[in-house]
């Protein structure tokens, strides 16, 4: 049997009994890392569409991943219908390259269903993420007064698995 290290982070689909983690995994991320660039008052009203009813509800409807490790959620991204939603990494695990593996993942299925481009209402501090991806400025949203990011990225034929005609 191979035994993993400790730390290593395994990506794998996930199931509804991960939806109290990945709650509390958005939930944490968006009240410490996106409190930093949001009002208080726009965290609450995000956090509330993360409760883990919420959360299990909507895995009926998007390709939900979480990365893991040591068997603990500590990071989720998740598809639906061509827009990239819920990518989000604990504070004390973020740069160490779980958010940009999770979004491999999410671009393997796009590819996989067939999509012409992806596009990410991204928050004003992931702009620089997505864009290391490939995503590219296509226009703000406002939420009130907080600015989202609409950005898109074009998956190129061979991105939609086109196979060269024999
Ligand atoms: C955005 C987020 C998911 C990135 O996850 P991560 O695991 O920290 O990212 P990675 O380590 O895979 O970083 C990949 C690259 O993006 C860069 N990057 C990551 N987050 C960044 C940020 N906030 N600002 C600028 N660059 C960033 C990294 O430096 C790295 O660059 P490199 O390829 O030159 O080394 C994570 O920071 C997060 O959860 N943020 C808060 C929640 C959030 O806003 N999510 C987006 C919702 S739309």
């Amino acid at each position: 049997m191979m035994i993993e290290p400790h730390d290593a982070v395994l990506i794998r689909q996930a199931t509804k009994d991960d939806a109290p983690a990945i709650s509390a995994v958005v939930i944490k991320t968006l009240r410490e890392t996106n409190v930093k660039f949001y009002t208080a008052d726009m965290i609450d009203a995000v956090a509330t569409n993360f409760s883990v009813d919420q959360v299990e509800a909507r895995m009926a409807e998007r390709v939900v991943f979480v990365a893991t490790i040591a068997g603990n959620v500590v990071g989720t991204a998740s598809l639906h219908q061509g827009t990239v939603r819920t990518v989000f990494v604990l504070p004390d695990r973020q740069g160490r390259r779980i958010g940009s593996t999770l979004m491999a993942r999410i671009l393997d299925v796009a590819r996989e269903q067939g999509l012409d481009s992806l596009t990410v209402p991204s928050a004003i501090n992931a702009e620089s993420f997505y864009q290391k991806l490939g995503f590219v400025y296509l226009s703000d949203k406002f939420e009130g007064s907080e600015r989202i990011i609409i950005m898109r990225k074009e998956l190129a034929p061979t991105e939609r698995g086109t196979e060269a005609p024999c």
